[in-house]
């Protein structure tokens, strides 16, 4: 027997059914993010693997475990080794380089909507295949050093990204943040994980000790209970490893939170897990996700369009966050109701045909969302048709059939309240609009 193909694990299609509530998470997205000044950016699908091990980091998880590699092409002579994208920021990064937007803009506040790829071990909430609202706001001398008043950006992304979710309809999420410093702040930092935890490191497992070898920031959100406990008796106030600017700075983004009325928790073991962060980092999470809790996350970047342009640029500052449209929907309630078709128009018999595709074609012309059922069958089947039409049925039906023609009317009924009634032909569409109250 042939093979019965399925969708490939930790994919989902999305059917038109459930189309709606994407529609108007990405409708609310544009509208909202324009209104804050960003432009939205399309990036490809896949980018050189090489840019993400050189921006999420070559020891982060997604790195290490969760990439989808493509084969290889060979590019003039050499194989360049391919990836679908993990997330967006490294690849809006690429392209703000590539495009030397820095010259032309002393802002770039870029946004995207669409799906990334992580080969991750499929549970709720946690797919090989998702979509991202991404959010990048990039620019020169943008970087906290540049300038303390720049806490307050950070301050308008994190709100957005809170009123965001907010606009959907979620509610019960809990905004987390912390700061990692500077780059200069953060080698102090890992080196105090280091002192503070060498004792405790020594007792664990070989593969774990290498782990936190080369990344000891991931201990801090391991959920593994032996990390939990050698970390809980940390001390992460950030005096020992926080210069007085990196604290000053972070004070002044939670001023600016509570200025525009965002609650939030401080949360010192908050690292993430991908490496360009620097400064303000921030998670959103939702306790009715279960293990799978954040809705979104990001932070300020500031080191990575210098690395990534290989220093030819000056270091620009930058932060953002995605949200997960998957996740969010798990929030919201079930399917909203998709709209009904206006018209569903039907042909008593074959000699009617020409006369209700015409019919069909005007209303169409008119902007009224219409159809038929491209056959002549029992009015009773088509009416069955015209109640299942589209998923959500029909406003009116309007029949033609001989004594239709010949009297010059089309036969229309209101499939709500059950009227019928007969309107000229020749003035139909501007009385179906006065009928419709779309005139
Ligand atoms: P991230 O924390 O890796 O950050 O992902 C952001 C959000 O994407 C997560 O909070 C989650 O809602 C969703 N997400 C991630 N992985 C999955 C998955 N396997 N299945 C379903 N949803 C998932 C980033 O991607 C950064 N680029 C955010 C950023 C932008 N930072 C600065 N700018």
């Amino acid at each position: 027997m042939a093979k019965q193909f399925s969708v490939p694990r930790g994919t989902s299609d999305i059917l038109p059914q459930n189309i709606t509530r994407w529609r108007r998470l990405e409708e609310t997205s544009r509208k909202f993010l324009e209104t804050y000044g960003y432009r939205e950016i399309r990036t490809p699908g896949f980018e050189e693997t090489e840019l993400f091990a050189r921006s999420v980091g070559q020891t982060s998880d997604i790195v290490e475990k969760q990439m989808l590699n493509l084969s290889s092409r060979q590019e003039e002579g050499k194989a360049v080794p391919l990836s679908l994208r993990p997330e967006g920021t490294a690849a809006v990064v690429r392209s703000y380089i590539e495009n030397n937007l820095d010259t032309t803009e002393s802002l770039s506040k870029l946004y995207y909507i669409g799906p990334m790829y992580r080969g991750e071990r499929p549970q709720k909430g946690r797919l090989r295949q998702f979509h991202q609202i991404g959010v990048e706001a990039i620019g020169p001398q943008r970087r906290a050093e540049d300038d303390p008043c720049l806490a307050y950006l950070d301050a308008e992304v994190i709100a957005l990204s809170v009123n965001l979710l907010k606009a959907f309809g979620v509610k019960g999420f809990e905004l987390k943040i912390n700061t990692l410093g500077s780059a200069k702040d953060k080698e102090h930092f890992s080196k105090y994980l280091r002192d503070q935890l060498k004792s405790g490191l020594k007792k664990l497992p070989a593969e774990d000790q290498k782990r936190f070898s080369r990344n000891i920031f991931r201990i801090l959100d391991s959920k593994n209970k032996e990390h939990r406990a050698m970390v809980s008796g940390l001390k992460l106030d950030g005096e020992q490893y926080l210069s007085q600017e990196s604290r000053e700075y972070f004070e002044r983004v939670q001023k600016a939170l509570r200025q525009l009325k965002i609650d939030f928790q401080v949360n010192p073991s908050l690292v993430r897990g991908l490496d360009y962060y620097t400064h303000t980092v921030f998670e959103i999470s939702h306790a009715g996700l279960g293990a799978q809790d954040a809705l979104g996350a990001g932070g300020r970047y500031d080191n990575l369009v210098g690395q990534l342009s290989g220093g030819k640029k000056e270091e620009c500052g930058a932060l953002g966050f995605a949200l997960g449209i998957e996740r969010i929907l798990l929030t919201l309630p079930e399917e909203e109701k998709s709209q009904p078709f206006d018209a569903y128009v039907i042909a008593m018999d074959e000699e009617s045909f020409p006369d209700a595709f015409g019919l069909l074609a005007d209303l169409r012309r008119a902007e009224f969302r219409a159809d038929m059922s491209y056959r002549v069958s029992s009015i009773k089947s088509q009416m069955r048709q015209a109640n299942k039409a589209g998923g959500a049925g029909t406003g009116f039906v309007c029949i033609i059939g001989k004594e239709e023609r010949q009297k010059g009317v089309v036969a229309v009924k209101n499939m709500e309240t059950g009227e019928q009634q007969e309107i000229g032909r020749k003035s139909f569409v501007s009385d179906f609009k006065k009928l419709n109250k779309k005139g």
